[in-house]
């Protein structure tokens, strides 16, 4: 199964997507997870990449599409793939149609998960994260049981540099200007299915399974 889920940022495109790689077993590839990893490594990417990603501004589309290729590459992708975040303009779904016709595989489907701009912001702006294992959290929405401390392996918990409500505007507009027009261009080719990104996290899951699976 290959799978894109669009929406936009603090849609749930993490959250849902790391619940479906449990139960399709097929890898989430994340670009942000990415090159979060190669800032935090200072690789060249990495460094390149920091100066936008704290201003809430998209990385070149040459970047991306360079790590979405080598990714694809791999052996694990075999049997599918959730991308999460990527494709994100339409020079880069342009780029993936391209490069999954090379590799002789094609999209199953294209989920837009849809959640209101204030929520967004209140998710965003409530987020956690593990730093040492990457669960996450939300101050009120899913809290963890002891303050700042990760449930799963007691690492600590951080809020991501781009999750200040300033930056946070600035990644909504960027969404609405560069990202949103990927809904239009998905319902063209007949892949797009929307699915309702509000309400408990396992009732969203929930819907979800049963729109990639066609049900
Ligand atoms: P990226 O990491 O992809 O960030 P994003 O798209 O802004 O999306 P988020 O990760 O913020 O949100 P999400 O939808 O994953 O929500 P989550 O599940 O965490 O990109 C970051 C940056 O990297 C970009 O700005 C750009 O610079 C660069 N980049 C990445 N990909 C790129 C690309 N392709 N091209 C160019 N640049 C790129 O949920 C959010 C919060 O809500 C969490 O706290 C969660 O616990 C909570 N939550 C989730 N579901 C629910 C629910 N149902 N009810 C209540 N709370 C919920
Ligand atoms: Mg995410
Ligand atoms: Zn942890």
């Amino acid at each position: 199964m290959n799978l894109i889920l669009l929406g936009a940022p603090g849609a749930g495109k993490g959250t849902q997507s790391k619940l479906l790689q449990e139960k399709l077993h097929i890898p989430q590839i994340s670009t942000g997870d990415m090159l979060r990893a190669a800032k935090q490594a200072k690789t060249p990417l990495g460094i390149q990449a920091e100066t936008f990603m704290n201003a809430g501004k998209l990385v070149p589309d040459e970047v991306v599409i360079g790590l979405i290729r080598e990714r694809l590459a791999a052996a694990d992708t075999q049997q599918g793939f959730i991308l999460d975040g990527f494709p994100r303009t339409v020079a880069q779904a342009e780029a993936l149609g391209t490069l999954l016709k090379e590799l002789g595989r094609s999209l199953n489907a294209v989920v837009n998960l849809e959640v209101p701009e204030a929520e967004l912001i209140a998710r965003l702006t409530g987020r956690r994260n593990c730093s040492n294992c990457g669960a996450g959290y939300h101050l009120q929405f899913s809290p963890p049981r002891q303050d700042s401390v990760c449930d799963r392996c007691g690492g600590p918990l951080i809020q991501r540099e781009d999750d200040r409500e300033h930056t946070i505007r600035k990644r909504l507009k960027i969404y609405q200007e560069q990202t949103a027009p990927l809904v239009a261009y998905y319902e063209k080719s007949g892949l797009l299915k929307s699915s309702l990104g509000t309400g408990p996290t396992d009732e969203v899951f929930n819907s979800l399974v049963v729109i990639v699976e066609g049900r």
